[in-house]
């Protein structure tokens, strides 16, 4: 089978790579020339781990080619993926869809024979009818079924997600088109990964609705480890019992500073707005956006008033910045609203972070980037752990306390047991613990 795999972002890469891994020929095609002559070199301009060998590997075996000149791709391919960009609109939140409609023209002129063509970018629902009605008044001549396919993969465990996924989700009204899409991820089928058809509608939705309803999670157990703080109670133990209730699930209980990422905060925001336009308004996931924006203000302040009140002419050392671990991602991380507002209050910020660099240091105006945790924390009055990268946890706490001026470490990831902290001198926070 011939794949067309528009747009070598993160989906799109990951997607490629992962789908020439099961031998089919894919095509990626990329309006950013540099992007591609580097990816045809070989090198990948993303994080994610086990990327690198995948696409050397099937770059290799010649399954996977890049090149910004969509209309051979299209002409070859029995499939289409649309896996461009789709950001949130400035001013209204809605997801903004110019790229996609300006690859479906691009498309429509180079149709030839039976095609599907499939979202897997996240799209408002209705989206793939809306590609649908403008392919056809285009090439009234072509043959061709628009598909919905939305990927649920996290950043840092992608091609884990992509190989073993929980489902795939296909959105279909096509009988042709089907029996494409069963083809094409029969690989995973006979891993038993079990293969959903449902209408268009319904899977663009179900897209929206998973991100939303794992976002209200987090908002859940971050306004109860504020609760815990007041009552002392312990959050790890009650996310722990409450997990244990099928019903509820373990996964997605982690408080933290709230939740960032190219994911969460843009579909959160695009579908409140389209329940609004539907006239049905979805008021819970509308407090959950609420809940996390002043979230991560909030947890600006807790280090504030760890710092004795104040962090006016402190050195405070920030451990991570990426909006999670094991991805050098900072679209939306707590680090952005927490850093500037430690500034504000007059802080010298000093990071460290294994990968965010790259991006945190035109985000991050005015920081001292280190190379490694113990040099951000040398001569720091505030030591924050913010995002729970694993070599954090092997950290040497003693060690730490020795390099800093003071002796504060705010933990906002609970990465450290209370117990371990205090015994190295420090004067350890974190969040919806009592000690
Ligand atoms: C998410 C979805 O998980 C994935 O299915 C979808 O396709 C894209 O969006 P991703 O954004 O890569 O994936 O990250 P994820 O691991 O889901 O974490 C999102 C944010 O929530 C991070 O900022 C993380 O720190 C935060 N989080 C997650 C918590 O604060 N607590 C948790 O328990 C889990």
């Amino acid at each position: 089978m011939n794949i067309c795999m528009i747009g070598a972002g993160y989906v799109g890469l990951v997607s490629a790579a992962c789908l020439s891994e099961f031998g089919w020929k894919v095509a990626c095609i990329d309006k950013d020339a540099s992007r591609v002559e580097s990816l045809n070199r070989g090198e990948v301009p993303i994080y994610e781990p086990g990327l690198d060998d995948l696409l050397k590997r099937n770059i290799e075996g010649g399954r996977i080619t890049f090149s910004t000149d969509l209309g051979p791709a299209i002409k070859s391919a029995d499939l289409v993926f649309l896996a461009v960009g789709t950001p949130m609109r400035r001013g209204d939140g809605y997801a903004d869809l110019s790229y996609v409609y300006s690859a479906v023209e691009e498309i429509a002129a180079h149709l030839d024979g039976f095609t599907v063509i499939t979202t897997k970018s996240t799209v408002p629902v209705g989206t793939s009818r809306e590609i649908e009605r403008r392919l056809r008044s285009i090439r009234p001549d072509s043959d061709f079924a628009v598909c919905s396919n939305p990927e649920f993969l996290r950043e840092g465990s992608a091609i884990r997600d992509f190989m073993h996924p929980d489902r795939i989700l296909v959105g279909s009204d096509d009988e042709r088109a089907k029996v494409v899409m069963e083809r094409l991820y029969q690989p995973l089928a006979l891993r038993d990964a079990p293969l959903m058809f449902v209408t268009r509608e319904s899977a663009e939705l179900a897209k929206y609705a998973a991100n939303a309803f794992l976002a209200l999670k987090i908002s859940f157990i971050n306004e109860v480890a504020d609760l815990c703080e007041d009552l002392g109670a312990d959050v790890q133990e009650v996310a722990k019992a409450i997990g244990k209730d099928g019903r509820i699930g373990d996964k997605f209980l982690h408080p933290g500073p709230g939740y960032g990422g190219s994911c969460f905060p843009k579909d959160v925001s695009a579908l409140i707005r389209t329940a609004r336009e539907a006239r049905s308004p979805l008021s819970i996931i509308e407090q959950v956006q609420t809940v996390n924006d002043e979230r991560k203000i909030a947890m600006g302040m807790r280090i504030e008033k760890a710092a004795n009140g104040s962090v006016r002419d402190k050195r405070i050392a920030i451990l991570g910045v990426t909006f999670k671990p094991n991805t050098d991602d900072m679209r939306e991380a707590p680090s952005l609203t927490i850093v500037p507002l430690l500034q504000e209050r007059g802080a010298t910020v000093v990071v460290y972070d294994p990968q965010g660099r790259a991006h945190g240091e035109e985000l991050l105006p005015g920081v001292t980037w280190c190379s490694d945790a113990m040099s951000a924390c040398e001569g720091a009055d505030v030591a924050v752990i913010l995002t729970e990268w694993n070599e954090f946890r092997a950290l040497n706490l003693s060690a730490v306390k020795e390099a800093m001026r003071g002796d504060v470490m705010v933990d906002l990831r609970n990465v450290f047991q209370a117990s371990e902290a205090t015994s190295s001198g420090l004067e350890y926070h974190s969040i919806g613990r009592v000690h």
